[in-house]
């Protein structure tokens, strides 16, 4: 890790310009090829709609938000949705992104880590994931101790003729 990475820290208060910057850093994310919920050339405003709810969720305490850097400019960003009732103890892992230009630099599993150990600290006991099939992710998951507890075929459908399965990961954490 080179001195000039910012340190992962969590964000309680999102900024009011943090929905727009997630909104930038998801649109690019995605038209670069990452796969956070849409494709290249999805509707830049639909992505912004859902950077707005989840920053939403973040202010409501639904989701907990973790990020590299400010949130009004992230380098990269992980999220974690606990669970409620008798699925309390667990979370589920969303929208780890890095942006393009840093990808492959180790900062996604810097994001990773803190989440891990975020959710350890504050007494969760496993976390959950999908990763979409086809892509480098489900083996990227795997190598970081998160293990395959079945896919879900048809899971995501990426254009009339390219549906995939989607990956699904626990980590138990006690
Ligand atoms: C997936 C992602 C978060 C990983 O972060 P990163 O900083 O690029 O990854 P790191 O440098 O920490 O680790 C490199 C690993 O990521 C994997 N990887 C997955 N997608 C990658 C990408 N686009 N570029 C580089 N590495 C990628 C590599 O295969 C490598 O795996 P290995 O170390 O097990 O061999 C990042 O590449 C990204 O934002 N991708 C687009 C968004 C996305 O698809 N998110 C996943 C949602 S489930």
């Amino acid at each position: 890790m080179t001195p000039d990475v910012p340190a992962v820290r969590r964000v309680v208060d999102p900024h009011p310009g943090a929905a727009a910057a997630l909104g930038d850093l998801w649109i690019a994310v995605t038209e670069a090829g990452g796969a956070v919920d849409f494709v290249p050339g999805a509707d830049p405003d639909q992505i912004r709609a859902l950077a707005v709810e989840t920053v939403g969720a973040v202010r409501s305490g639904a989701a907990r938000m973790l990020v590299l850097g400010a949130d009004t400019a992230p380098l990269g960003t992980i999220f974690l949705v606990p669970n409620t009732g008798i699925a309390a103890h667990r979370a589920d892992v969303a929208r780890l992104m890095v942006r393009p230009d840093l990808q492959g630099r180790g900062l996604g599993t810097l994001l990773l880590d803190a989440a891990v150990a975020h959710a350890r600290e504050t007494g969760l006991a496993m976390l959950t994931l999908g990763a979409r099939g086809g892509t480098p992710l489900p083996a990227f998951y795997a190598a970081r101790g998160f293990v395959e507890y079945g896919r879900l075929p048809d899971g995501v459908r990426l254009s009339a003729e390219d549906s995939r399965e989607v990956h699904l990961f626990f980590l138990r954490l006690g």
